[in-house]
């Protein structure tokens, strides 16, 4: 295989990469219904902002090309899929590309007209889905090039001095339809010969730094590293070698309208440690991540997700030879499993300490009141 997938889909057939059986096997749900596809970013074998939108879209599409669908009135068919659309938007409720996506297939369809048939709403609803897959990667290839220019011109990364970074959590391929976000501009920056070296974090408690983001720089043959949450500030201290971080880059879930950005637990830390040691903080996002309808960070509603998920682990057995044995698998105890758990998945990041939102219609930065304004790249939901 020579790119990673998260998502594969043909008219009729959509295939979903189970993400937590990674790094150890590679296997691909068929994502065939609402409820499949509910369940598959319920349970996190789907995760990611753009990749949790993108699949919500293409399993109804997959459902209604498939059918059947009851028949109506136009007023009824578009009360059915949105009934399936409002269903799905519960499967996770932090990342709002999933919001942004329903609102834009609702749209789409009304805009059939009262007199349309089932046919046309259906595969109104079909070309909607498919847009927002195929649009995806133009948006992340547009951010990795705008993330790979701002770092040019305000770190001076170049091909003779080349820069290292930190990135969390996972933003890649297995996050979108491809190239990532700001997995997507690490890419960009290697392809440009600007980059010296990756840093990513294990990103605990789910591991998605570990397990996926460490897995896709190993695949691309990206020069990585992989440290815990813990070690971040001692790496920043760190100068010398590779070791010589200019900047963060993290993807997000949520930015609000003033710029507080909700991304995954760790993220907050991260740039509080990033402003103390002068380094650049940068969140790479579309505007699919973008809320303009909530005004700060307090307004984000954060998932808190089951305790096991931070007292238990799934890993498979390594051999006396010290390689892994890929067809086993266990799920260990990390901790009494009587303890009291807090397992919030995300946190927020204040946007006074961000330096850029990167999108694909250009890097944002704070004006001189020192506030983000998004007014000049999204004017049209302003
Ligand atoms: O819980 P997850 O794995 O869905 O969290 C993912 C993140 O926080 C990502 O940084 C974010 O969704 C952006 S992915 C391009």
């Amino acid at each position: 295989m020579s790119t990673l997938q998260a998502v594969k889909y043909t008219r009729g057939k959509l295939e979903v990469l189970d993400q937590l059986r990674l790094p150890h096997e590679f296997h691909y749900d068929n994502v065939a219904t609402r409820q499949e596809a509910f369940d598959s970013i319920a349970s996190m074998r789907t995760r990611g902002a753009p990749a949790i939108a993108i699949v919500a879209s293409l399993g109804l599409a997959v459902e209604l090309h498939n059918g059947p669908v009851p028949d109506g009135s136009s007023d009824s068919i578009i009360s059915y899929i949105d009934s399936a659309l409002d269903y799905l938007k519960e499967s996770r409720p932090t990342a709002v590309d999933l919001t942004n996506a329903i609102n834009q297939l609702k749209a789409r369809i009304r805009a059939t007209g009262e007199a349309a048939a089932k046919d046309e709403i259906v595969q109104a609803f079909i070309n909607e889905a498919e847009n927002i897959f195929e649009k995806d990667l133009k948006t992340n290839m547009a951010i990795g090039d705008y993330g790979a220019e701002w770092l040019r011109a305000q770190v001076g990364a170049s091909s003779d001095k080349q820069i290292s970074v930190l990135t969390h959590c996972n933003t890649g391929s297995l996050a979108t339809s491809g190239h990532g976000t700001a997995l997507g501009i690490i890419r960009t920056l290697q392809s440009k010969g600007l980059l010296q070296h990756a840093f990513c974090t294990e990103t605990r408690p789910y591991n998605q730094g570990s397990r996926l983001t460490a897995f896709e720089l190993v695949f691309e043959g990206i020069p990585s590293t992989l440290i815990t949450d813990s070690m971040a500030a001692s790496l920043f201290r760190t100068r010398g070698a590779e070791k010589n971080i200019k900047a963060v880059i993290v993807g997000a879930d949520r930015v609000v309208r003033n710029g507080d950005t909700a991304n995954k637990i760790g993220t907050y830390q991260l740039a509080v440690l990033a402003k103390f040691h002068g380094i650049k903080f940068l969140v790479a996002a579309p505007t699919t991540s973008i809320d303009l309808v909530t005004e700060t960070g307090d307004g984000i509603r954060i998932e808190e997700r089951k305790p096991e998920e931070l007292i238990q682990i799934t890993g498979a057995v390594v051999k006396p030879d010290g390689t892994v044995d890929e067809t086993t698998k266990v799920r260990v105890a990390t901790a009494d499993q009587r303890i009291n758990v807090w397992n919030p998945a995300f946190d927020v990041t204040p946007a006074e300490l961000i330096d850029a939102v990167v999108t694909e219609k250009g890097a944002v930065e704070k004006g001189a009141d020192g506030k983000f304004d998004f007014s000049k790249i999204m004017p049209e939901r302003w």
